[in-house]
């Protein structure tokens, strides 16, 4: 999985126009950082097999990586693992499994601690279920994403679901929740209920009840 996340990312490089891009990103304001991120993502129908990537994840500031969970449709079968990609540290992609068309899956992502920065990570759906550790001491996340990255596909799939979206980050400052996050070149028509912010002591907690990732804009 990681070799051939490593593939992809090579071709990103050089072969541009092979992959297309669909993102929602929430930047936590400069300073502050992200503790938690969880949600369920619903699997759309696959339409065949091919290189489609639908993940939430976390990146750190300066785009070292990415901590995700990532919907991967190459078999013809949805699969699904949480792994950091790609390289800085080097981390073996963890463990998951095979996600029927239509099944929601539960993820999270808790740090113990932001300067220590070792992530636990949970993936579950009906009977499956797969946990993950991945020590990340450098990396502190202020982006929370949730994406759709397709490599010589289209987004043929419909829509694409999250719900009951949880992130918490340690600041004061709402905006970066209420604001309902940026688009990325405003390429999906995304439909979204209002982010709530909750404010208690140094930290908050953005909630979003649905995230829907239409069709191409
Ligand atoms: C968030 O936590 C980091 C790491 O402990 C700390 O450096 C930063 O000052 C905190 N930010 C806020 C806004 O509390
Ligand atoms: C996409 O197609 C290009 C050109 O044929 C190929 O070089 C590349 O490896 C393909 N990428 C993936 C992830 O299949």
């Amino acid at each position: 999985m990681q070799l051939l996340t490593l593939l992809a990312l090579a071709a990103l490089t050089t072969h541009a126009s092979a992959v297309t891009w669909y993102y929602l990103d929430f930047t936590t304001p400069s300073g502050s950082y992200i503790t938690s991120f969880s949600g369920t993502m619903v699997a759309p129908g696959l339409p065949q097999a091919a290189t489609y990537y639908l993940w939430p994840g976390l990146q750190p500031s300066g785009n070292a990586g990415v901590l995700q969970q990532v919907l991967d449709g190459r078999s013809g079968e949805w699969w699904i693992g949480s792994g950091w990609c790609c390289s800085d540290p080097d981390l073996p992609w963890g463990s998951g499994f095979n996600v029927a068309d239509g099944a929601a899956v539960a993820f999270s992502n808790v740090v113990d601690d932001i300067d220590e920065g070792t992530w636990s990570t949970s993936l579950s759906s009906g009977s499956n279920s797969a946990t993950g550790s991945f020590a990340l001491p450098t990396h502190p996340m202020d982006q929370a994403i949730m994406a759709i990255e397709l490599y010589n596909v289209t987004w043929d799939f419909g829509a694409l679901t999250f719900e009951d979206v949880v992130i918490v980050a340690n600041t004061t400052s709402t905006s970066w929740c209420t604001g309902g996050g940026t688009n990325y070149n405003n390429a999906a028509v995304i439909s979204m209920s209002s982010p709530t912010a909750t404010t208690s002591g140094p930290a908050t907690t953005c909630s979003i009840a649905s995230i829907v990732f239409e069709y191409p804009a």
